[in-house]
């Protein structure tokens, strides 16, 4: 059957660099998302973060188009629009959150969105529980560790319920216990996504296709690929179980 919706995004012919004295990052890149969980991965300085920037409007495109459900986005009033269906966690999650605490954090987009503060406050509440996040709302949140902070950062999002989430290196800075709560909740999330990570074992649970930027173009990749390799146990000696835990 062939179906007439349009994919959720669409990105044709996307080029960019950063001034024109800088190499070309992305180079005539395509991509279409579905209602589907795409995995990111690429060299460091290949142009994953600039890309999910440029999805969002941070970075003014050089030439190309976007398209979310077969609207083109082309002003800041589209961007703005694309914001409030498209969540973006930030690499850095210092960079994502600004209030003083965690629910001020949390309500900021349901505020924005228009909900009342009462209202706003409620979606906080539950979206921190759904997280495993209840208690932290009056927490001070520039002392949280950099695994809390990633955690309440993904909050953020997941409170304006987007149709999309762009997650950039989601699993970094988690111990292994802590990421594979986020796998759980990924994998019960509804949401399309598309994953940067370096962490291909995250990235084997929590996506269906694979795909690699390179030289500015992006190369589906295996998603399986059975092989064995040397591994480090991050705690040492200790017994332990291969493929659920690190
Ligand atoms: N504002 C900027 N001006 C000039 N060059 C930049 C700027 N921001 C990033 N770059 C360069 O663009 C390239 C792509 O950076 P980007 O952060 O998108 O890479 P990445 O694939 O996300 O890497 P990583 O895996 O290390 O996070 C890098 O070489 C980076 O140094
Ligand atoms: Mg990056």
């Amino acid at each position: 059957m062939i179906s007439s919706a349009p994919p959720l995004l669409r990105l044709h012919d996307i080029c960019f660099r950063y001034g024109p004295e800088n190499p070309a990052i992305l180079r005539h890149l395509h991509l279409e998302i579905g209602q589907e969980r795409i995995g990111l991965v690429g060299p460091n300085g290949s142009g994953k973060t600039t890309l999910f920037q440029i999805i969002v409007g941070l970075l003014p495109l050089e030439r190309g188009e976007i398209v979310l459900n077969g609207q083109k986005i082309r002003e800041e009033k589209d961007f703005r629009g694309l914001r409030r269906q498209v969540g973006f966690l930030f690499q850095n999650a210092d960079d994502q959150l600004f209030s003083p605490t965690v629910l001020e954090d949390v309500a900021f987009g349901p505020l924005n969105l228009g909900l009342s503060p009462e209202e706003a406050r409620d979606v906080a509440l539950h979206t921190l529980k759904e997280l495993g996040l209840a208690g932290f709302e009056h927490r001070i949140t520039h002392r949280l560790s950099g695994g809390e902070k990633k955690l309440v950062s993904l909050a953020t999002i997941l409170s304006m319920k987007p149709r999309l989430l762009l997650l950039d290196e989601p699993s970094n800075h988690l111990d292994p216990g802590t990421r594979n709560r986020l796998i759980e909740i990924l994998q019960t999330l509804p949401q399309a996504a598309l994953i940067i990570s370096h962490d291909w074992d995250f990235l084997a649970r929590v996506t269906n296709r694979l795909l690699s930027l390179d030289h500015g173009h992006l190369h589906p990749c295996d998603h399986e690929y059975l092989h064995t390799h040397q591994h480090l146990h991050t705690y040492g000696n200790h017994p332990h179980q291969h493929g659920e835990t690190q």
